[in-house]
Formats: C-alpha cells, structure tokens, sequence
C-alpha cells in the first residue's frame, strides 16, 4: 500500500519532534548549472537543505528536530555526541542544544596522534562559539570512536549527568525520519513545478539515504532515489540503510518494509578517500558556483554532485527530463581547508 503525501506526514506527527528547521526547504531550478553540465541533459533542480537555517543550514536541522525531541523527553540534561574534528553533524548539535538549553560534550575524532595544536576553524570553530564542551581524540570515525563517545559517556553517568548519547541504533532510525519527511516535500513540491522527476540524488551512507528512501517506497515514487557515498563503512551499506529505513518505518508505523535491493547506493565518487577532495568534485564545486554562485563542499555534497553529473554525461538522462539533487549542506567545512582548497581551485583572470 502506498501512502499519500499527507497521510506519510500523519503518521511522522505521532513521533515526538521540535521545531528547529526552515521547512520545506526550497527546490530551485539550476538553469545555468544544467546547461553547463550538458546542453542535452535533463533540467537540474536543487532541494536547498542547505538552507535549513540551523548555524549554516544542512541535513543535520532536519534529523535534530526528532533527536533533540527524543533527548528531551528522555530528561536529558547532556547530550554527549561525536564524530570527526570537522563534523557537521556535532556542528549543528551543538546550536541545537544550545537552541534548547542542552549542554553538550563533543567528542571529536582527528584520525591521527597530534602533531600540531587542532586548527580552531570552519565548524570547530562553531562549535566553541555555540558553546560545546570538546574533546579531541586520535579515533578515526567508525566503530572505534563509537567506542570512545561511549566510554565518555559513562564518565558523566558517573558524575550524575544524564546523557543522551550518539548512539547508532537509536540515531539513525529517528534521523531517518526527518528524511522520508523530505522524500514527502520533494513529491509536492516537484508537483507543483509541473514535473515528477527521473531520479533523486543525495550524498549519504546513512540515515538521510535511509530516510529518502523509505519516504519514497512508503510514497510509491516511480523514479530511482540514489545515496552517494561519501564514505564507505567497514559493514554493508545496503544491508545497513534498509535495515535503518525498516526501523523509522516501525517509529511512525507504516507497512512499508525496504531489503538492501531498495537502496541505490554508489560508492564510485569517493575519489581518494573520505574527507579528501576528489578532482570531479573539485569541478563540480567550481561550475555548480560559477553558473548558479551556489556552494558544495568537498567532503560531502560535491561529491554527490560530482556523481549526478557523470550520470549526465554519460547519457543516463534525457533533455525533456527533470533530476534533483538534494543539497545536505556542511558548507562551513570549506573554511577548514582554505590552503589546501585555494591550491585545487583553478583561477580565473579577465
Ligand atoms: C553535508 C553532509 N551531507 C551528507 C551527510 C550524510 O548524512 P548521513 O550520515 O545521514 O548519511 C553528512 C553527514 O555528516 C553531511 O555532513
């Protein structure tokens, strides 16, 4: 059975939530944009999560608004949460709990031992600013800094706090939720503009890939919905996003069950690795902001984009067709790699 619109965002008003986003977040027709990537291509339009409002926007807004609701109907008086120094996710955390009065200890992992004091810059330097309490550890993302944030996290039980944790299983799910909400505003707004579109593309190997894509089975879209990675975890992907899609899909209580079938997830625009700047990426970033004056970042969205316009190129869409790419935002991350970004960036001299 598949679900209107409407009915889809009845059932996600049963699961406990706070305002914290700008919604729906705008979808914008990219003319310049579409017709630099391809004068044959599809129109491309842009779902700007960019724009969610929260410290710099991202899909970070979105997922806060369930996962805060949950901290604070649990008595949470510490949000104890974590990933990489550069973290979007911790970044727009923490100006949630700062938005609801919520302490919060991030624990941030470098990767690497420390050789120099950690650049206070982009979305650290955000952090400090809203108020988080930081720890910097040599973890890398992954199971082994899940493992630290949760040894930190008994320190403060310890000490009486009570502290809601980043912890995957119940993160992910509930962020999803946030995400089939999307699907939802994508559905009505493409409608509205006169079009359904041949895919949706969004940068995720987690739950807003889940997310999007329980939206779209639970809405019985016609059209592919692809998670371009921007990571690829030591675990299965697809086993991982269906079974986190599945879960969100029990939270608000739809029928709709996804199999790892159900997830298109494309590993093939990481370039170099997580976090490094991959050169299509470079090139999406530089042409999507030269036609449109419109940000990607290179750990995340310009790889994504990077992947939808590959797809383009290689005649994967016709020119009568409409795409969108869903923009996740992190743009504040750019500030952090300013050198290593001004080295990559071709110049323009008039
Ligand atoms: C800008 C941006 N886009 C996409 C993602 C992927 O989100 P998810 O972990 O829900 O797949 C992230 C995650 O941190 C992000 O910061």
């Amino acid at each position: 059975m598949t679900l209107s619109t409407q009915a889809l965002r009845t059932q996600i008003a049963g699961v406990p939530r706070i305002p914290l986003a700008h919604l729906p977040t705008p979808l914008e027709l990219l003319p310049r944009f579409s017709q630099a990537v391809s004068v044959n291509g599809p129109r491309i339009w842009i779902k700007r999560d960019d724009c969610t409002g929260l410290l710099f926007g991202g899909n970070k807004a979105r997922h806060n608004e369930f996962l805060i609701a949950d901290a604070l109907a649990k008595g949470a008086d510490l949000v104890v949460w974590g990933a990489g120094v550069q973290s979007n996710n911790c970044r727009q955390t923490a100006a949630a709990c700062a938005k609801v009065g919520l302490d919060i200890h991030l624990v941030l992992g470098r990767g690497k031992p420390a050789t120099a004091p950690d650049a206070v810059q982009g979305n650290l330097l955000l952090d400090h600013i809203v108020g988080a309490s930081i720890e910097i550890v040599e973890e890398s993302i992954g199971p082994m800094l899940d493992q630290k944030i949760a040894e930190v996290a008994e320190r403060f039980r310890a000490r009486g706090r009570k502290v809601y944790l980043w912890d995957r299983p119940v993160v992910l799910p509930l962020a999803a939720v946030s995400y089939a909400l999307c699907m939802a505003e994508i559905v009505e707004q493409s409608s509205a503009n006169g079009f359904e579109p041949a895919a949706v593309y969004v940068s995720s190997s987690g739950s807003t890939g889940a997310g999007v894509a329980l939206g779209a089975k639970a809405l019985g879209v016609p059209y592919p919905v692809k998670s371009i990675a921007p990571m690829i975890w030591p675990w299965d992907s697809r086993q991982e996003l269906s079974a986190t899609a599945n879960q969100a899909a029990e939270l608000i209580g739809v029928e709709t069950r996804l199999t790892p079938d159900d997830i298109l997830f494309i590993g093939d625009y990481l370039g170099p690795g997580y976090g490094q700047p991959s050169d299509a990426g470079i090139e999406a970033m530089t042409l999507l902001a030269r036609t449109e004056g419109l940000l990607v970042e290179h750990v995340y969205t310009a790889k994504a984009l990077s992947g939808l316009i590959d797809h383009i190129r290689a005649g994967q869409f016709r020119a009568d067709q409409d795409v969108v790419f869903v923009h996740t935002g992190g743009t504040p991350a750019i500030f952090a790699e300013a050198e290593m970004l001004a080295a990559r960036i071709p110049r323009r001299v008039f």
